[in-house]
C-alpha cells in the first residue's frame, strides 16, 4: 500500500497526509472509518475477561457505594456486576487484544505507523450516563466505537499542571470547556484520533456501548534517562570516573569551579552519546512487553528439525499477540532484530521478516540462520503455532 494512497480508515486521507496534518497534532473525527463494523466481542464477554486472574481491569463507578468516582480493580466476580445499577459505571480491561485474536487483528489496520509505538486496546464497556470523567491522557489513541453511541466532548490542549478533582483515584479535570464543533455522538465504526494532551469527556448514550481505545505508547524523558542509564551503567567499568589530571591550585578550597562542573558534564555527555549502545537499549525498550507475564515459554523443547519439517508440510508461524518486534539494519546485511526485550544478531532480510506483517511460512527458511532463530522465538513463546479449532474453544 502507497502512504499516498486514500484510506477509509482516515477518512479517505493517505496515511502521508494524516501523519503530516494529524498526527501528534490535533484531533480527528472519521465518520465510518470501519464501515459496517460489528464488535467482535460482546460486553457479556468483556465482563467475563475482567473475572479472570491475570487481566487489568478497573470499574469506575461515577456514584460508588464509598463515594463518587470509586475506582476498583479487577479480577471481579458476578456478584460485583450483579450489584452495579443501570447506570453512570464504566468497566474497563486493558490489553484485550493479548487475549482476543479479533481484537489483535484489527492492530494489522495501524501499522501505517510504527508496529513498536502500539502499546495495548483497552476495551470500556458503559451503560448509559456511564464516562471515566473528562481528563487528558499523555498518548496517542484511536477511540474507535464499536457499538452502541457514545457522546465525545474535546476541551483543547491542557497544561502539565491543570488542576485536577482532588480526593479521588481518577486524575479527573477540574475544568473542562468544550471547544466549538467538537462535540460529536459516535456510532459503531465511527473513530476519533486524539493525540496526547488533548481534553476528552466520553459518556456512553446506549445500553451496549463498547469502545475500542487503540493506544500508542512513548516513554517520557524521566523513563528514558533512567532507564538508558541503567542499562549503560551496567556495562561500564569500575574505572570510567570522574578524573581531573588538569587540575589547578585552589583559591579557595570548598569551591565547586567551572573546570570541576565541565569535566562532570564531559563524563556523563560523552558517555551516554554512544548511538550503538543507543540502538541496544531503545531496541530492548520500546520490546519490552506490557506484562512481565509474557511471553510464555513452550512447554515442549523445540527441535529444529521438526520446526523446519512442519513448516515445509505447510505450516505458518504466528507471532504471539502482546509480543512486540523491531529490527534495525547495521549494513553488510546484518541486524539486531528485537523481540519481547531481548536482542537477537542475525541476516538483515531475515530480522524484517520475523519483524514484519508477512506470514512465517516456508519462504522464510532459505534466509541465514533461519531455522535455529524461529525455533529459539518458538521456544520462547514469542512465536507459536496458530491454535486448532478444538483448543480456540477451550479458552
Ligand atoms: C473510555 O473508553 O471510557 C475512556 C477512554 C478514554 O477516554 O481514554
Ligand atoms: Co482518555
Amino acid at each position: 500500500m502507497s502512504p499516498d494512497s486514500p484510506l477509509t480508515l482516515l477518512g479517505g486521507r493517505s496515511v502521508r497526509d494524516f501523519l503530516r496534518e494529524y498526527w501528534q497534532k490535533k484531533p480527528l473525527l472519521i465518520r465510518g472509518a470501519f464501515p459496517d463494523f460489528v464488535s467482535p466481542l460482546s460486553p457479556e464477554e468483556l465482563a467475563g475477561l475482567a473475572c479472570e486472574e491475570g487481566v487489568e481491569s478497573r470499574l469506575v463507578e461515577e456514584h460508588g457505594p464509598d463515594g463518587p468516582w470509586q475506582v476498583s480493580h479487577g479480577p471481579f466476580d458476578e456478584a460485583t456486576f450483579s450489584r452495579l445499577p443501570a447506570r453512570d459505571w464504566t468497566l474497563l480491561v486493558q490489553a484485550v487484544d493479548h487475549y482476543v485474536p479479533e481484537v489483535d487483528a484489527l492492530l494489522e489496520h495501524f501499522h501505517f505507523l510504527p508496529r513498536w509505538r502500539l502499546d495495548d486496546i483497552m476495551i470500556s464497556y458503559a451503560p448509559p450516563g456511564g464516562s471515566v470523567g473528562p481528563h487528558v491522557d499523555q498518548y496517542d489513541v484511536f477511540l474507535l466505537q464499536a457499538s452502541g453511541t457514545r457522546h465525545w466532548q474535546l476541551g483543547g490542549l491542557v497544561a502539565d499542571e491543570a488542576p485536577i478533582v482532588q480526593g479521588i483515584d481518577l486524575k479527573i479535570l477540574e475544568h473542562f470547556t468544550v471547544q466549538p464543533g467538537q462535540d460529536w455522538h459516535l456510532e459503531p465504526g465511527d473513530m476519533l484520533y486524539l493525540p496526547p494532551g488533548v481534553a476528552h469527556h466520553g459518556v456512553s448514550e446506549s445500553e451496549d456501548c463498547l469502545t475500542f481505545s487503540v493506544g500508542f505508547r512513548a516513554l517520557s524523558a524521566d523513563e528514558s534517562i533512567t532507564s538508558f542509564a541503567d542499562y549503560l551503567g551496567e556495562q561500564l567499568p569500575d574505572s570510567l570516573r570522574y578524573a581531573d589530571p588538569d587540575l589547578e591550585p585552589a583559591t579557595q578550597p570548598g569551591e565547586i569551579d567551572d573546570a570541576a562542573l565541565a569535566r562532570m558534564r564531559r563524563l556523563i555527555l560523552e558517555t551516554l552519546d554512544d548511538p550503538s549502545q543507543l540502538t541496544q537499549w531503545f531496541g530492548r525498550a520500546m520490546t519490552q512487553p506490557k506484562y512481565p507475564d509474557h511471553p510464555v515459554p513452550a512447554e515442549e523443547t523445540t527441535d529444529v528439525d521438526a520446526l523446519v519439517a512442519a513448516l515445509q508440510a505447510g505450516e505458518t508461524l504466528e507471532r504471539t499477540p502482546g509480543s512486540r518486534f523491531a529490527h534495525r539494519d547495521h549494513g553488510e546485511s546484518r541486524a539486531t532484530l528485537f523481540v519481547d526485550g531481548d536482542a537477537h544478531d542475525c541476516d538483515s532480510t531475515l530480522a524484517a521478516r520475523i519483524a514484519g506483517d508477512e506470514p512465517l511460512d516456508a519462504d522464510t527458511l532459505p534466509l541465514p540462520g533461519a531455522p535455529a532463530l524461529l525455533a529459539e522465538l518458538l521456544q520462547r513463546g514469542s512465536l507459536g503455532w496458530p491454535l486448532a479449532p478444538d483448543d480456540e474453544d477451550d479458552t
